[in-house]
């Protein structure tokens, strides 16, 4: 398992390598879902390739860019056991220099849900994938359906810009009460954590009313926000949407595959999860 820090020594090693190459782009903080894209990769691929960055451009101010957590010598501990070929590690100075001015703007899938919330959001993971997808150039790149959101806007913009790499996708990993796993949930507190399953129940209640024949959309939101607003500690709830799984419009009369996300303040961290209804 190989260590780069530059974007020159990257592209030279790189260089170097023939055969497929499964890509994992991550921003470290490492748990079993990255984990199982690594493998998924590396199963998939003559060599795999991870990268750690949390990128800056993808935080709006105000958010936690500053304080997201970071453990690179336990991402590497982790990385071990999995053994990569190379790993990564891009500093921001080098990923955007003084004068940086190019940004990969997708489009309409990018309006709701996160996008609504987090303005210049997926501007900023359109551009960092894209950079890494130059620099890396891989075969193929993994992606998890935990950022369903993201999974359409890097799909969206491949296609639009014919970028040469395939997208591949994982379903979610969760915890065993459900809660889907993410870098942001030691943010959560003891009580907080009991609580952080309300996503998942909710997205369960979904797929429940769904399956013994409801199709109204609104109808199925209402009751997700009703069981949502009886979990205390679930303070404020950012959306809870039913949407085409492809063009992210909300429905409502639902028609599979829809996707079904929500976004629940629960202590500190706005917590994010999806079903899709097939
Ligand atoms: P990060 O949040 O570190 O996630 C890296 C990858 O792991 C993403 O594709 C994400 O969807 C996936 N992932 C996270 N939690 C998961 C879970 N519980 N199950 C399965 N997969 C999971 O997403 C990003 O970083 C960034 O936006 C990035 C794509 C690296 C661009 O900066």
């Amino acid at each position: 398992m190989k260590i780069i820090k530059t974007i020159a020594a990257m592209k030279n090693a790189r260089e170097k390598l023939s055969g497929t190459v499964g890509f994992v782009p991550t921003m470290g903080y490492l748990h079993e879902g990255h984990m199982e894209l690594v493998r998924r990769a590396k199963s998939e691929n003559q060599r795999t390739i991870v990268s750690i960055f949390v990128n800056p451009a993808q935080f709006s101010p105000g958010e936690d860019l500053d304080s997201y957590p970071r453990d690179i010598p336990r991402d590497m501990e982790m990385l071990e056991k999995v053994e990569p070929d190379i790993v990564f590690i891009p500093s921001p100075r080098g990923m955007y220099p003084p004068r940086f001015n190019t940004w990969v703007d997708v489009e309409k899938v990018t309006e709701h849900m996160e996008g609504a919330l987090r303005p210049g959001h997926f501007r900023g993971v359109a551009t960092v994938c894209t950079k890494l997808f130059n620099i890396v150039q891989p075969t193929t790149a993994y992606f998890g359906q935990k950022d369903a959101q993201q999974v359409v806007t890097i799909r969206k913009m491949v296609a639009d810009l014919n970028m040469n790499v395939e997208i591949a996708v994982i379903p979610t990993l969760r915890e065993p009460d459900g809660l889907a796993m993410s870098s942001r949930n030691v943010y959560l507190k003891p009580d907080e954590r009991r609580a952080a399953c309300i996503l998942y129940h909710a997205l369960k209640l979904a797929e429940k009313l769904w399956a013994q024949g409801e199709k109204d959309a609104h109808r199925i939101r209402q009751a997700m926000i009703k069981l949502i607003e009886e979990e205390p500690l679930a303070e404020v709830i950012g959306y809870v949407s039913i949407a085409h799984a492809e063009t992210l419009e909300e429905l409502h009369e639902i028609k599979p595959p829809a996707l079904v996300s929500l976004a629940v303040k629960i202590g500190k961290p706005r917590l994010i999860d999806n079903i899709v209804l097939e």
